[in-house]
């Protein structure tokens, strides 16, 4: 069990072992690539294509060990403790490769290409303007102009909607957290419509961000905040009080705290739910701890996303296929699932009414062809 979430979920051999739910789906294997898909937590750093990065070294004579070794700097391997200092080490690696402008619009771009790729209709791609900025003290305006810029690129390229979220740490300072929402908020029309809290939750109390949150969602910026993954249950609560967050980043420990519990189901908060992240980060022990069936059961507004696929190497449609044929999350569940995604985007209630239609309709269409075969 504890090696199903290295590459790709499934370790050879377990197939067999897999339920086979609601009739033939489970035989049917393109299916969670087929369906239309909708992604709320993506982050662009934990996006690049290891291809690229090797290319990018080679290009600008980074000093890089062997491939291999590379691979362990950036990508979670079977052998590594699942912890999420671990975890939040392979950005310190990868914040090395933003050196210029043009790497920042590419990678952007390969982000939706990827994307769409794996049959993403919409993409909220969540971005850390202090991380991209670090490696040649880019201005944090200039960096944000260049992921807005490859991020159009990429939508017209590739047709898929796409969104972007600017990304805070909590254990980086108030100061660059406070420039960031100001710049974000100057560029809500050119496709910014929200703002995150990431990074360390385990040493660093989201109360430090309290104000410049509230005040960001004043000003016209949709809130979600990591919170319930590496700390306590009790901040999912602090995160939709006091920082006014719409959507919570994973927030699987939302039973250890019943204000909590009891506050987001009468907000309707969405949860933004990583399942490989949060084994492969030590969040949850094992994949049969993982509350996203029990989440689901309760009547959350449970969302199914990847957080850093290229660190934990699988595609949403891996995260769906997961699900379904490890925690037994059947093919009308997946669909409410993708639907509350459409219904929680960071959208106007009319683009949010179209995604969602378009998005059920696609789904069925989907279905109806794998039921025929
Ligand atoms: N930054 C990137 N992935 C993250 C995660 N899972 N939690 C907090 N911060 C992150
Ligand atoms: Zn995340």
């Amino acid at each position: 069990m504890e090696n199903q979430l290295i590459k790709g979920n499934v370790v050879a051999g377990d197939e067999n072992k897999m339920k086979p739910l609601e009739g033939q789906m489970s035989a049917l294997p393109d299916l969670f690539q087929a369906i239309p898909k909708v992604e709320l937590h993506r982050h662009l750093e934990g996006s690049l294509r290891f291809e690229t990065l090797r290319e990018l070294a080679r290009i600008h004579g980074l000093n890089l060990p062997p491939t291999a070794q590379l691979r362990e700097m950036v990508q979670i391997g079977p052998n590594e403790p699942m912890t999420f200092v671990n975890f939040l080490s392979k950005f310190s690696t990868l914040r090395l490769f933003y050196r210029t402008p043009e790497i920042i619009s590419r990678i952007t771009q390969e982000a939706i290409a990827d994307a769409a790729q794996d049959n993403v209709r919409y993409l909220e791609l969540r971005f850390t303007p202090v991380a991209l900025s670090k490696s040649q003290d880019f201005p944090l305006a200039e960096v944000m102009d260049w992921v807005i810029e490859g991020a159009k690129i990429g939508e017209k390229k590739y047709g898929v909607t796409t969104r972007l979220i600017a990304s805070v740490n909590r254990h980086e300072s108030l100061a660059l957290a406070a420039q960031v929402a100001y710049l974000a908020q100057e560029r809500i029309s050119q496709g910014i419509v929200g703002l995150d809290l990431a990074g360390n939750e385990a040493d660093f109390h989201a109360e430090t961000f309290a104000k410049l949150f509230q005040s960001a969602h004043e000003k016209g910026l949709h809130i979600t905040v990591h919170a319930g993954e590496w700390g306590p249950g009790d901040n999912i609560y602090h995160a939709i009080e006091h920082l006014r967050a719409e959507r919570i980043g994973h927030g699987i420990r939302v039973f250890e705290s019943q204000p909590a519990l009891d506050l987001a189901k009468r907000s309707g908060t969405a949860f933004e739910v990583c399942v490989t992240s949060n084994y492969q980060s030590g969040a949850v022990s094992s994949l049969s701890a993982h509350p996203l069936p029990k989440m689901i059961e309760e009547d959350l507004a449970v969302t199914i996303n990847t957080d850093d696929p290229s660190i934990s190497q699988i595609t949403l449609s891996d995260e769906y296929r997961l699900v379904h044929q490890q925690m037994g999350i059947g093919t009308s569940e997946l669909r409410r699932r993708i639907l509350a995604a459409a219904r929680s985007a960071f959208l106007d209630s009319t683009e949010n009414m179209q995604l969602v239609k378009r998005i059920g309709q696609e789904f069925d269409t989907v279905l109806a062809a794998h039921s025929k075969v």
